[in-house]
């Protein structure tokens, strides 16, 4: 790891003090690993892309993945998601509880285009566990959280399990006991005509199919899905308008720049700097939103300076990459 980014893992109460604290955390733009029904989740806030970029480099996670975003309940989950009949029953049927849906994103929604990996959908469910739904009411926006584990590592459905993980690189847990489900929640898209099941969790395809009064696409059965089911495979969502072209040393005629660390200091033409001090936690957070300014300046083709390929380095350059790869 380049920075070790240490932290003192507090673990916080079961009640309002410790609620509280969680959300004081969370709106300072620190990391709580969070009790749900489902499985622990790793919240940060989801309108904060430094607290999301956070959460990726305390999973070690290789890409970035779209998260869910937690809200406390249906009125907050309408500012960020567009809810059409279906969604509304399926709320009022399942919420708070163990069920995703993936919804186009609300004019004026709060959750950062990293934490959606710059789709223009997003993720959301109403945990059903009170300490939790506290905690991200009083922090005052949804919360991002993927399961709080190493990447790679089983998901935690306790307290212990997430310390066994993450202490140290945490800054709490919210001590809400065993999570009751332990399977995380099922995704359901409804960005299509036919509501389509992403994946199985703790509610099931017949409970939703019931409410719905249809069946329900598979996952696998269009190829425009194929990159949102397999992890690592997001690229495709977020493809400049510019070419890209990486470990840039310099800019070359009709170039825009997206820096790190400064390389292009003083060079003419339009430049971003994703971290001038050369933080890779903060140039993941920059990454989308600076990818997506120098593109509406309309540059042909966008020069990158080269990452290191540690820490969160990696996840930026496998984003870069894939922006980079030729358009088919
Ligand atoms: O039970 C759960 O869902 C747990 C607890 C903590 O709530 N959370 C969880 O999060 O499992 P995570 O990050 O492991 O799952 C996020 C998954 C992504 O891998 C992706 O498959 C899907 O949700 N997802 C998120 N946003 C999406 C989007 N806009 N379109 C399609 N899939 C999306
Ligand atoms: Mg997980």
């Amino acid at each position: 790891m380049q920075q070790e980014d240490k932290r003192v893992t507090r673990f916080l109460s079961p009640g309002p003090a410790g609620i509280a604290q969680a959300a004081a955390i969370l709106r300072a733009g620190g990391l709580v690993a969070l009790p749900t029904e489902t499985v622990y989740g790793l919240g940060g806030l989801a309108a904060d892309p430094r607290a999301v970029a956070a959460i990726y480099r305390a999973k070690g996670r290789p890409s970035f993945n779209p998260l869910i975003a937690h809200v406390a309940d249906v009125a907050s989950a309408r500012r960020e998601g567009i809810f059409d009949s279906r969604a509304e029953k399926l709320a009022e049927a399942f919420w708070p509880g163990p069920l995703t849906l993936v919804l186009p994103l609300a004019p004026g929604a709060s959750v950062c285009d990293l934490a959606r990996a710059g789709l223009d959908s997003v993720a959301l469910r109403v945990p059903a566990n009170a300490l939790t739904r506290g905690a991200i009411a009083a922090a005052g926006g949804p919360v991002a959280a993927p399961s709080a584990n190493l990447s790679g590592h089983v998901s935690p459905s306790t307290p212990v399990h997430v310390l066994a993980d993450l202490d140290g690189r945490i800054d709490a847990v919210l001590n809400g006991g065993a999570c009751p489900v332990g399977v995380e929640s099922t995704i359901l898209s409804l960005l299509d005509d036919t509501p389509r099941l992403l994946r199985p969790g703790g509610v099931s395809r017949v409970e939703i199919e019931r409410v719905l009064g249809e069946t329900l696409a598979e996952a696998e059965a269009g190829p425009e899905v194929g990159p949102i089911l397999a992890p690592g495979m997001l690229a495709s969502h977020y493809a400049p308008r510019a070419a890209v072209r990486l470990d840039a040393q310099d800019l070359e005629d009709g170039e825009a720049g997206l820096d790190f660390g400064g390389r292009f200091h003083g060079v003419r033409g339009k430049v971003l700097d994703l971290s001038p001090r050369g933080d890779l936690t903060e140039a993941a957070a920059n990454l989308f939103s600076m990818l997506r300014a120098l593109d509406a300046e309309g540059a042909k083709k966008i020069a990158v300076a080269p990452i290191p390929d540690a820490d969160l380095g990696e996840a930026i350059n496998d984003r870069l990459r894939r922006a980079a790869a030729p358009r088919g």
